[in-house]
């Protein structure tokens, strides 16, 4: 009788795993991508933010989901439920569900409005930023940013499993 190459277990920790990346990965480079169509191509922001919400939307969402439904399978096959890290990431989930689809989503979109109304006012000169997209942008960055702490951290957690 031949052992099997891997457990159902490791193919769903591999499924978790994978998630995690195609999930969140994208959105670590978020703030390159801003900065690098400000100072080139400022009429390509109301582009970025955009892709921003779509992703979030239809990559963010669904591999959020993954990940708690492999997790969910992880914790009960591995006897897990009771452990810190177990808890930690299924509150973890619900925090970044809720921000992205209570702050993010919207805060994107109202941005990508403020910059194509900032670019329309601009015509053909030099694109001004408004202080109400600056104020939009600042709410994005601030819960992008403490989103992606929060990954981190999460990651961590299970990596060392406090
Ligand atoms: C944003 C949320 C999450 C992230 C980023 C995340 C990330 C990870 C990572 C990177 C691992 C691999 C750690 C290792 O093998 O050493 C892992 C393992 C695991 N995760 Fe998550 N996870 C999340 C949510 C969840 C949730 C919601 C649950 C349970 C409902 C869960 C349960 C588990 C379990 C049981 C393991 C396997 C531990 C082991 O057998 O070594 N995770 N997670």
């Amino acid at each position: 009788m031949i052992a099997p190459v891997a457990s159902a277990y490791d193919v769903v920790l591999a499924i978790h795993i994978m998630a995690v990346v195609v999930a969140f990965g994208v959105t670590f480079a978020y703030p390159l991508m801003f900065v690098v169509a400000a100072r080139h191509d400022p009429r390509g922001i109301p582009l970025l933010h955009r892709i921003e919400y779509t992703t979030e939307r239809w990559l963010i969402n669904p591999g959020l989901l993954v990940v708690l439904a492999a997790g969910i399978y992880l914790a009960s096959e591995g006897h897990h439920w009771s452990e810190f890290f177990v808890q930690w990431g299924l509150t973890a989930v619900v925090v970044i569900g809720a921000l992205v689809g209570a702050v993010m989503i919207p805060t994107a979109k109202r941005a990508e409005e403020l910059a194509a109304r900032d670019l329309t006012a601009a015509g053909e000169g030099t694109v001004a930023t408004s202080d109400e997209y600056r104020a939009v942008v600042r709410r994005l960055t601030v819960v992008g940013s403490l989103l992606s702490l929060l990954v981190l951290i999460t990651i961590l957690f299970m990596a060392i499993k406090p």
